[in-house]
């Protein structure tokens, strides 16, 4: 490839190092501080059509997908329009039901991946409406979809996603809340998001120049064959964005699980040999992941946490804390230190990082 790494020693560092740098781009004009809302001109959506949105389904493969999970809760508790995401690769298996009502959102960082080209295509050819929400300017998908959100990331080398994921969750930040402004969201809570929009990539920089932290994190995961992450609500989309990232570069084991099902199944598998990172943020579900902590702690399995500052663990054996968001951005800062950690774990095990074995950039067939 003809892009430098420059002090870098692998393109997926540099590109988590990058990241507050692809947030500006992605929050790039888009802010508007006169209506308390975000202004995202290429959806072509006129304030009635946005109002008439019933429903918003998201479609994306791998990292993409992960990042639509997480956009789809941004929509549904900021513009109250039920919102789900499902994996492109399977949707058109199952003859799905397109409705005009419907808003389709298609989520790809190359813009050329098969598998979603194929649902945007199935979408399309019975009459549904599709945005992008794409890294590359002018791409397959950028065209089929017609209009839509650039990311304006800058180019992602590694095979695996860092800077593409965090400004995907902003542009669905962003688009959560110029849909909500339209609709129930009023002026102030708007200018409360634009406030935390804002103050993002300064927060994410004091987080990537943290690598030596996740350390002691890392050191658990190396040795451990399996590790399982948890998350509740948006922290599980966080769990699965972080044990994908592990799985691509280390090649370890991770399962994702809502912090809440663990008890139906996976608890019979924790063991002082099996690690739980758990995702515990600041906010009204801190109980619940603490006593899901708690769980886990009773079966001897070693804890890990990524959480918020001044956040008391108990029988934790490390943890990680980043700066305090507003509650439906943290999410965005939960993840860093998670991909920091599969670097870093990966790095150990000598794996290639730039390009695991197996994978590619972007799959362009089925
Ligand atoms: C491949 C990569 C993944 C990536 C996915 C989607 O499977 O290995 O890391 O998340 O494609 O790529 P896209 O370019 O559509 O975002």
């Amino acid at each position: 490839s003809g892009f430098d790494k420059g002090d870098h020693s692998h393109f997926m560092q540099k590109e988590i190092a990058e990241q507050p740098e692809a947030v500006r781009r992605t929050l790039l004009g888009r802010l508007d501080h006169r209506f308390n809302t975000a202004h995202l001109g290429g959806i072509e959506l006129a304030a009635r059509e946005m109002l008439d949105i019933r429903r918003v389904k998201i479609l994306g493969c791998g990292s993409a997908y992960y990042a639509g999970t997480l956009g789809a809760h941004l929509i549904e508790t900021l513009a109250r329009i039920p919102a789900h995401a499902e994996p492109a690769s399977e949707f058109r298996y199952r003859n799905p039901v397109i409705e005009q009502d419907t808003l389709y959102i298609a989520v790809s960082q190359s813009g050329e991946t098969f598998d979603t080209l194929a649902a945007i295509q199935e979408v399309k050819r019975k009459g549904g409406r599709v945005l992008g929400v794409i890294n590359a300017v002018g791409s397959t998908i950028a065209r089929e979809c017609g209009r839509g959100v650039y990311l304006h990331a800058g180019p992602e080398v590694a095979v695996v996603s860092t800077k593409t994921w965090t400004s995907t969750a902003v542009a669905f930040a962003l688009l959560a809340l110029q849909l909500g402004r339209v609709r129930d969201l009023s002026a102030a809570q708007g200018a409360r998001l634009l406030a935390a929009l804002s103050a993002l990539p300064d927060q994410i920089a004091s987080i990537v120049t943290r690598e030596a932290e996740v350390g002691a994190l890392s050191a658990i995961l190396a040795k451990a064959d399996h590790a399982y992450f948890i998350g509740r609500s948006a922290g599980y989309a966080v769990a699965m964005e972080g044990a994908l990232k592990l799985k691509e570069v280390s090649y370890l084991h991770a399962e994702a699980y809502p912090a809440s099902e663990l008890k139906h199944g996976p608890l019979a598998l924790i063991s002082p040999e099996t690690p739980t990172l758990a995702i515990v943020p600041d906010d009204d579900l801190l109980a619940k992941n603490l006593s899901t902590i708690a769980e886990v702690r009773t079966r001897h399995g070693p804890v890990l946490a990524v959480t918020h500052e001044g956040v008391r663990l108990d029988g934790v054996e490390a943890a990680f804390a980043v700066p305090k968001s507003e509650p439906e951005l943290d999410p965005i800062l939960l993840n860093i230190p998670l991909q920091l950690l599969a670097y870093q774990v990966a790095r150990g095990l000598g794996r290639d990082i730039d390009q695991p074995r197996n994978l590619a950039k972007s799959v362009t067939v089925e």
